[in-house]
């Protein structure tokens, strides 16, 4: 744990805007001066790693990469590659383009709780977290985007050369979610998420990922909240989509029931084949002196994620692997939350999940790939 930060790959002291545009920095950048193509690069770096794993019917050289939301763009996706993460996941997009939050966008959280971890709705997230620019180990920190998305017309030929830059074994995913504005129907808001997987599709994408974990209802109101509606939106993509494989990201979720529930509408259906669990955790963030450490309305609250949420992300990848395990229902895990060593990564592994992604950890840790893959 006592290990030196690295330069991130994302700046948290520019805008969205400036990294999108200059990113990424530190040893992400580095690795895309290279000359050598990323396959070279890779197999300069992993010898003698010659198995590779399947997920979802994909080959996969190490079951292992960053989820959506670090990798903004195909420099970003570019570089994680050559660095070894084999399965990276497009940051989400939308149909439409969407503008980010105001700065700053990511914070450094304290979670001084008794075990170090936060649980959804917990005293400790309730009465506030410290937030601040102190970022240390072990890493924990909040991301407060609110999902922004170039126009298609951006995204599209981007996404589509990230894909071809990936080497063998690699796996490019992409995120899309649907964007509810405030004179939409339920119909109309169904649509957007079909037409923003139609567009993901039109990039030759082989796989999708779609978002239901980000407050995308308003302020602290999620999709996955509502399962039924997930299921009406999953069927309606997947008529869109036809044999391509849909995985839906979810946040925690707290009772089985509600899980349960979930995958019935959802892999019962037929309509997904993957769940990627789970999202940041939502708490109250403050200053030293209890103000609201994020500026403006309605961001009194935002996601943690990192070190703190581990032990609920192991948790729930236990339970859907265990619901997996019963026999019900047969869906790929991608276990998300956390993960910043080998060791976090085998317990993942343990606990059911097919494939393991980490996002903060691998922002500040450039050799995270790598040292997972020894
Ligand atoms: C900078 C940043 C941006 C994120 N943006 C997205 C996003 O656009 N879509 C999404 O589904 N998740 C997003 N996430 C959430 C991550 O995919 C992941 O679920 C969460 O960070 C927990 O993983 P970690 O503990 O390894 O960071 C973002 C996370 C970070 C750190």
């Amino acid at each position: 744990m006592g290990r030196r930060l690295e330069t991130p790959m994302y700046d948290v002291n520019l805008s969205y805007e400036e990294n999108y545009r200059r990113g990424p920095f530190g040893a992400y950048a580095q690795a895309l001066q290279r000359e050598d193509s990323n396959d070279r690069v890779l197999d300069g770096n992993r010898e003698g790693e010659s198995k590779l794993s399947s997920f979802l019917g994909f080959e996969v050289r190490k079951p292992f990469g960053i989820p959506a939301g670090p990798l903004l763009n195909s420099h970003f996706t570019d570089a994680a590659f050559r660095l070894g993460f084999d399965m990276c996941t497009y940051k989400t997009v939308r149909s439409r383009a969407w503008a980010c939050n105001p700065f700053p966008n990511v914070l450094a959280v304290h979670a001084k709780t008794p075990t170090g971890f936060i649980s959804a709705g917990s005293p400790e997230t309730e009465a506030g977290l410290i937030a601040d620019t102190r970022y240390e180990q072990p890493l924990s920190i909040s991301n407060s985007f609110g999902v922004p998305s170039q126009d298609p017309d951006v995204w599209q030929p981007d996404m589509q050369l990230a894909m071809e830059h990936s080497g063998k074994g690699q796996l490019l995913i992409p995120s899309f979610q649907g964007s509810r504005t405030s004179d939409m129907s339920t119909a109309e808001y169904v649509d957007d998420h079909v037409t923003a997987a139609k567009l993901v599709m039109e990039t030759g994408a082989k796989l999708l990922e779609m978002n239901t974990s980000c407050p995308n209802e308003g302020p602290g109101r999620l999709l996955c909240d509502n399962p039924d509606l997930v299921g009406e939106i999953c069927e309606s993509v997947k008529n869109e989509i036809g044999d391509v494989p849909l995985m839906i990201k979810l946040a925690y979720v707290p009772d089985d029931d509600t899980l349960k529930h979930m995958l019935d509408v959802t892999v019962g259906r037929g309509s997904v084949q993957g769940i990627v669990a789970i999202n940041t955790i939502s708490a109250r963030l403050v200053d030293a002196q209890g103000r609201q450490a994020l500026p403006g309305a309605g961001r009194d609250r935002s996601g943690v994620c990192g070190h703190a949420i581990l032990q609920a992300g192991l948790e729930m990848v236990a339970r859907l692997s265990s619901i997996r395990r019963r026999g019900e229902y047969d869906f790929s895990i991608i276990g998300v939350g956390g993960v910043s060593d080998a060791g976090d990564y085998e317990r993942y592994r343990s606990n059911g999940a097919d494939a393991v992604q980490a996002a903060t950890a691998s922002m500040w840790n450039p050799k995270l790939a790598a040292e997972i893959s020894r």
